[in-house]
């Protein structure tokens, strides 16, 4: 037989017990249940994303369905990511690739960048970033219209020399206040099409892609 003080223990144990169980269900239970809508939010935030930077009209393609994971020194991700692959009447169109310039003012910075078929840039835009608000952050489409400076140029055009910031003596402009950020992008989406040059048979080979 227990003595009173170890019986009260001992409930008392058992409803905690209990009690832990049950929240540990409900927090399963609930994460089960909003899992399949963050992952559809997610990936329609990914699809209107892809679908900002190539011109209507340019593919006929799910793009998230046409991807596979590369990884490259080149395109600055620790991890591999999904290059998206553009089809139009089965042609290939145009390359997506998830790049990341590591050396933002606070950090790395997550770009997507379009490449048309012919090396062009389609169009680039910040997928994550955590610069200063009012500062660097000017890298996003919705504070200024910076990122669409991008867009049709090329391994060639500019040259190799142009491919930087005007305070560095090439062809893109930095922020007022605010050089680190504009050059950590301008510097990845060059690689970004060096790894595209590189690659570019394997990347529009329709039979590399695969869902
Ligand atoms: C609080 C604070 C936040 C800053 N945020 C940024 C930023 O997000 N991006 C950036 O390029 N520079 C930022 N700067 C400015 C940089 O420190 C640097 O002075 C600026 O980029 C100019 O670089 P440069 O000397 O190489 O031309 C920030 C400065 C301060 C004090």
């Amino acid at each position: 037989m227990l003595p009173e003080i170890s019986r009260s223990m001992l409930k008392n144990a058992i409803v905690l017990g209990l009690f832990a169980i049950a929240t540990v269900g409900v927090v399963a239970a609930i994460q089960q249940g909003t899992a399949p809508r963050i992952a559809a939010a997610e990936r329609e935030a990914q699809v209107q994303a892809l679908a900002q930077i190539l011109p209507a009209g340019s593919y006929d393609n799910h793009l998230l369905d046409n991807s596979r994971l590369v990884q490259d020194e080149l395109l600055g991700n620790r991890n591999p990511a999904p290059a998206y692959l553009a089809t139009l009447g089965g042609q290939p169109s145009a390359v997506i690739l998830q790049v990341t310039a590591p050396d933002g003012y606070s950090g790395s910075i997550k770009l997507l960048v379009g490449i048309l078929a012919d090396g062009r840039l389609a169009g680039v835009r910040a997928l994550h970033h955590r610069e200063t608000p009012g500062l660097g952050d000017k890298i996003e489409l919705a504070k200024s219209r910076w990122i669409l400076g991008f867009d049709g140029k090329s391994l060639i055009q500019p040259d190799e020399a142009g491919w930087a910031v005007k305070k560095d003596g090439g062809q893109f402009d930095q922020f007022a206040g605010a050089t680190i950020t504009p050059r950590a992008v301008v510097k990845a989406v060059h690689k970004a099409l060096q790894y595209f040059d590189k690659h570019k048979a394997e990347l529009l080979a329709p039979e590399a892609s695969h869902g």
